[in-house]
């Protein structure tokens, strides 16, 4: 099979019950962004910004994979390196499925320390007082990409966008950057592409074709009409 890239955004979370930022009632109607997902924010209430990625980190922990995390998974197995998967999304679901994943966004279960750049494993509650590991400065922070700061891995993730010949959106809405860009890039490589949402999205239009419906029904149903 030839190289697919898949993007994966917190639609496909949403029914294992972890909540999305921008639909009604979304992460991003309870809190504002400014405070909680910026470095100026983290700077000025630090508490505040632990405080929210420490119930994120819980309600994660406590999730499960969806149908449709299953169906990536069997479909990474089954064409081992030709599946790429680039995710949005900071929790851990597609590991928990048994996928390998590229974590564009950070990851919840991770920290990383603001004054030394060091990575490790994120306690379930970080606090401003929480230490680094190495050189011990209470800068401990999630290590989740904020706005303002330059997503993960983009080298590696343009270069998979330039030689593969399918290109999969799946739950995102494609209105945060570089992330909305990957289809147009993978588009003028000369990709086919795909976009598997519950709606259309302003970004539909970029697309070749259309799956919508909940990711637990159409991704089973999309990955079995891919394989032989
Ligand atoms: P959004 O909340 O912006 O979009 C979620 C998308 O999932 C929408 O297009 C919904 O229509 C779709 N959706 C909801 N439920 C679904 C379901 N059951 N099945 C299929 N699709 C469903 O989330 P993202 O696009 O992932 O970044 O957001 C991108 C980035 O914005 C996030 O990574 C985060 C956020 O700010 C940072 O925090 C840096």
């Amino acid at each position: 099979m030839d190289k697919i890239v898949i993007l994966t955004g917190a639609g496909l979370s949403a029914e294992s019950g972890l909540g999305t930022f921008r639909d009604e009632g979304g992460l991003w109607a309870q809190h504002r962004i400014e405070d909680v997902a910026t470095p100026e924010g983290f700077a000025r209430d630090p508490a505040l910004v632990h405080g929210f990625y420490n119930a994120r980190r819980q309600q994660a922990a406590g999730a499960e994979p969806n149908d449709a995390h299953r169906a990536l998974a069997r479909l990474q197995r089954d064409h081992p390196g030709t599946v790429i998967l680039v995710t949005q999304n900071v929790d851990g679901l597609h590991e928990k499925a048994g996928s390998e994943v590229i974590h564009m966004h950070g990851a919840l279960d991770r920290a990383l320390c603001a004054a030394c750049g060091l990575r490790w494993d994120a306690a379930a509650e970080m606090t401003p007082r929480t230490r680094c590991p190495g050189c011990e400065a209470k800068a401990a922070r999630p290590d989740v990409v904020w706005f303002g700061e330059m997503p993960y891995h983009m080298e590696q993730i343009v270069d998979h966008l330039a030689d593969c010949a399918l290109f999969a959106a799946i739950g995102t809405s494609g209105q945060v950057y570089p992330a909305a860009g990957f289809v147009q890039e993978a588009s003028a490589a000369g990709a086919e592409t795909v976009e598997l949402n519950l709606n259309a999205t302003d970004m539909s239009r970029a697309f070749d074709s259309h799956h919508i419906g909940p990711a637990s029904r159409i991704v089973p149903a999309w990955v079995e009409s891919l394989l032989p």
